[in-house]
């Protein structure tokens, strides 16, 4: 169906519309609601814990206990959709904390439930947090990071997250075909019903970077004895930024090994590709506003530089715009309470003017 532009001044004003906020709100094309917000969460070991999370102010690793009263204040604003990312208490090569049965991850998830069953807890399935190389997946003799025996590792984890009572599992190693290996480990220990949230098209982006301080996952790099090098890059997995017909072919690929919803990853610099996702694909298309974007506006914010609050909503606003159906972003919180706020006008002050 095409549409036909033939809008002409003078019979046509496009200031119209946009006369009065009543006005503006009647025609708006997108909004934001708490629906879709998802807010994402650090936890680490210990008691009482609320660590402030220097590169992202505002921003906090909880231990389990301390983060039942976070998300008592989470409920307030609306939000019901959360992100765990674990740190772990030790490291090793292969990343074995990560997928134990009383990992951080694990027994977070345990305990949230017994006090907010209805809260949908969504798991960041990943290794690199947990090796000791920070890399995503197992490196190797050559110092490469191993594709399928990741991506197996990455379906256990994935597991012992859904016996803790995860409700959406979240691979985002970037390991190919780790959504076949999700799915077929789930099916196989009876998690047939758990949503995969794949982390489709994530770009190996400078936007990770206080994520990395925040999770302590910064890729190392490695002189192997032999003489070959790891990098202290992702850019052997994580997508190269210059592609977008790429990001079709990986979100082609994870819809087709049973991903439920895919994920385009950072946002903003982004906005095209979650664009042609949602004009290519039926399924719902998630983004990811990440710790680099939050940096930035937080940081000009405190600067004075610019309003936080109109400037973060103008930022998940484009990604609705795009397409984006599921909003990913540090700010979910705060924006679940900013559109509390947002009550629409008084009718009696609208008809007095
Ligand atoms: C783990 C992971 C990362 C992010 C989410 N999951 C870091 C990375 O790939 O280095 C980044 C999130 C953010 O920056 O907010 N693989």
């Amino acid at each position: 169906m095409t549409k036909h532009y033939l809008n002409q001044f003078p019979s046509f004003r496009g200031r119209r519309m946009r006369q009065s906020e009543n006005l503006r709100r009647l025609v708006r094309e997108t909004r934001l609601h708490g629906d879709q917000l998802v807010m994402p969460y650090f936890v680490r070991e210990g008691r009482a814990v609320r660590e402030p999370i220097v590169s992202m102010p505002a921003q906090y690793r909880f231990s389990p206990d301390a983060l039942i009263g976070e998300l008592e204040e989470l409920e307030a604003s609306g939000v019901h959709t959360v992100l765990l990312f674990g740190l772990p208490s030790q490291k090793d090569a292969q990343g074995s904390e990560a997928w134990k049965a009383d990992g951080i991850v694990q027994k977070t998830v345990r305990h949230i439930k017994k006090r907010f069953s209805k809260l949908t807890v969504i798991t960041d399935v990943c290794l690199c947090a947990y090796t000791t190389h920070g890399h995503c997946g197992l490196l190797n003799k050559r110092g490469e990071v191993a594709n399928d025996e990741s991506a197996r590792l990455i379906g256990d984890i994935a597991v012992s997250h859904a016996e803790a009572g995860a409700d959406i599992v979240a691979p985002s190693d970037m390991m190919d075909g780790r959504v076949h290996f999700v799915r077929k480990a789930l099916d196989c220990h009876g998690f047939e019903h758990i949503p995969i949230m794949s982390y489709a098209a994530k770009y190996a982006s400078s936007f990770y970077g206080p994520f990395r301080e925040a999770a302590d996952s910064a890729p190392q790099e490695i002189h192997l004895e032999g003489g070959g090098i790891v990098p202290s890059d992702r850019k052997s997995y994580q997508m190269d930024p210059p592609n977008a017909e790429e990001a079709l072919r990986e979100l082609a690929m994870d819809i087709q090994e049973g991903a439920d919803i895919v994920m385009v990853k950072p946002a903003l610099a982004y906005l095209d590709v979650i664009c042609k996702a949602v004009q290519t694909f039926s399924v719902p298309v998630a983004a990811y506003q990440v710790s680099g974007e939050y940096a930035m506006v937080k940081a000009a914010a405190e600067q004075g530089f610019l309003k936080e609050k109109e400037a973060v909503l103008e930022l998940l606003t484009a990604c609705t715009r795009a397409g984006a159906k599921i909003l990913i972003t540090y700010y979910a919180k705060q924006i679940g309470f900013w559109l509390q706020e947002e009550q629409p006008q008084a009718y009696q002050q609208v008809t007095a003017s």
